[in-house]
């Protein structure tokens, strides 16, 4: 953009980011004690919530799916749109009622919600029962503070913009597919988010100590990681070291692990050699997910996006062109304060261009402390879910025409689990396509090859061979 490349050279001013090599001691005090986590929103949630198991384990406790068992709740809330919240109160108000029956009960609230000022003093102003309110930067001290729960309400949200915590320990979801983070935060400030405030300012973790993450991965036998970041491929920017997130891909490709995945890709940060890496490496997956938010200037511009939409198409048309059999999804924001007719009709346009595989799409919710939410909006929301009505039956309709092209094909997919649907198994082609596989339990974990004999907009079914 601007073009690609240039994003390289335009790194932003050099930060001193503090390292800090994590050795906590914890001992399993809570043994036997149940544990209640409920995660919302983004991958980077479902990880941190996997550092929060790993902390909550080792204090002994294990895992209930039932709230009302619970010794521990733990809610890691998400911040990105308002109906993220109010999912967060629905349990509050449960919890509030357990408390009153379960002295002991310690609740804690942690995720990008604590992290708005504005929210997070009403919070605890009207649920005082909450005994710990956990920052996104601070997750780490979790147990520290459960360990002197029930004491006092603690509040542990501070800015640690400038560090960055090596040696985090997991207790992973998956033995087959883990998460990786590989920067934190988001210098980019699109005037809708709610994230470089919540996650603070971008910061890369060291090259080395995630390629040994990924060996170490690799050991223990996953057939996949997904590299995690805001913006992943604004990689290293902030490191000024001379090396960029194409540098790390190809490192990590090396490394041999079957698949490789990253999430979320700026447009404005996609540069020639991302896209050469990507395409000569066989273990990089052909998927890139590559938000475009809307489909006219005059939005992209006032969203802070940095980029046109004849940029977008040619980046667009560059990794088609190079990434064989590349599948592209994106994200899409309708009703932007003021967005046209004429703009949404652009928005239209763009997604009849692309034709993408699949799109995330959503009606703006302002969030306070951002510059959108000062926008004058006289769009009606009857007339915002008008539109999205409409661009999900564009966008269902080009996923049903692109998945239909698999059916009679045979491709590999990385079986996963178990289906939901009647005995089944389920997993991703390489280009992240959910299948539902009819076959053995036994796969599961395994990369196998599977004949498409039906296509839907959201998956496909198979046979595996
Ligand atoms: N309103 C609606 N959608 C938003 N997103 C981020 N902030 C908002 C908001 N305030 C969407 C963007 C982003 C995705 C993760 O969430 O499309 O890419
Ligand atoms: Fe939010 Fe924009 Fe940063 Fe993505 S790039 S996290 S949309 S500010």
């Amino acid at each position: 953009m601007n073009k690609p490349d240039l994003c390289v050279a335009r790194n932003r001013e050099k930060v001193n980011i503090k390292y800090i090599n994590l050795d906590l001691d914890i001992k399993p005090v809570f043994k036997g004690k149940k544990y209640f986590l409920r995660t919302y929103g983004c991958q980077m949630n479902v990880h941190d919530s996997e550092e929060i198991k790993y902390y909550l384990e080792k204090l002994g406790c294990i895992k209930t799916e039932i709230l009302e068992e619970a010794d521990v709740v733990v809610l890691n809330t998400c911040a990105i749109r308002e109906n993220a919240k109010d999912k967060v109160f629905g349990y509050l108000g449960r919890c509030k009622h357990l408390k009153k029956e379960k002295k002991d009960l310690i609740i804690c609230l942690c995720g990008c919600l604590t992290e708005q000022p504005s929210e997070i003093e009403e919070i605890i102003k009207k649920h005082s029962y909450i005994d710990i309110v956990i920052g996104t930067h601070n997750i780490n001290e979790l147990p520290k503070l459960i360990l002197n729960a029930n004491k006092k309400q603690q509040i542990e949200v501070y800015s640690n913009s400038d560090t960055v915590f090596e040696n985090v320990k997991y207790s992973r979801d998956s033995k087959i597919s883990a998460w990786i983070n590989v920067a934190y935060g988001c210098d980019k400030f699109c005037t809708y988010c709610i994230v470089p405030f919540t996650r603070g300012r971008e910061r890369s973790r060291k090259i080395e100590e995630i390629l040994k993450e990924v060996q170490d991965l690799k050991e223990k036998g996953y057939q996949e990681i997904t590299l995690l970041g805001q913006n992943v491929n604004a990689y290293g920017n902030d490191l000024n070291l001379g090396y960029d997130f194409s540098t790390l891909l190809e490192e990590v490709a090396k490394i041999g692990i079957p698949r490789i995945r990253f999430v979320t890709s700026h447009p404005w940060n996609f540069t020639n050699k991302m896209i050469d890496i990507i395409a000569k490496y066989d273990n990089i997956m052909p998927y890139i997910h590559l938000p475009i938010q809307s489909g006219s200037d005059k939005i992209l511009k006032k969203m802070n996006r940095k980029y046109t939409i004849e940029e977008y198409k040619e980046l667009f048309n560059k990794i088609k062109e190079k990434v064989k059999n590349v599948s592209i999804t994106t994200d899409i924001i309708v009703g932007f304060p003021n967005e046209t007719e004429e703009d949404f009709e652009q928005t239209l346009d763009i997604v009849n261009y692309c034709k993408f595989d699949g799109a995330y799409t959503f009606i703006f919710s302002p969030r306070v402390g951002t510059a959108a939410a000062l926008m004058e909006d006289k769009v009606s929301i009857k007339e915002k879910e008008e539109r999205l009505q409409q661009l999900n039956t564009l966008v269902n309709k080009y996923s049903l025409e692109n998945n239909k092209k698999y059916i009679d094909k045979i491709v590999p997919v990385l079986i996963t689990g178990e289906s939901d649907k009647n005995n089944k198994i389920c997993g991703y082609t390489e280009t992240m396509k959910l299948v539902n596989v009819e076959g053995n339990k036994e796969l599961i974990g395994k990369i196998v090859d599977v004949k498409i004999t039906d296509a839907k907009s959201f998956s496909l079914d198979g046979i595996a061979i």
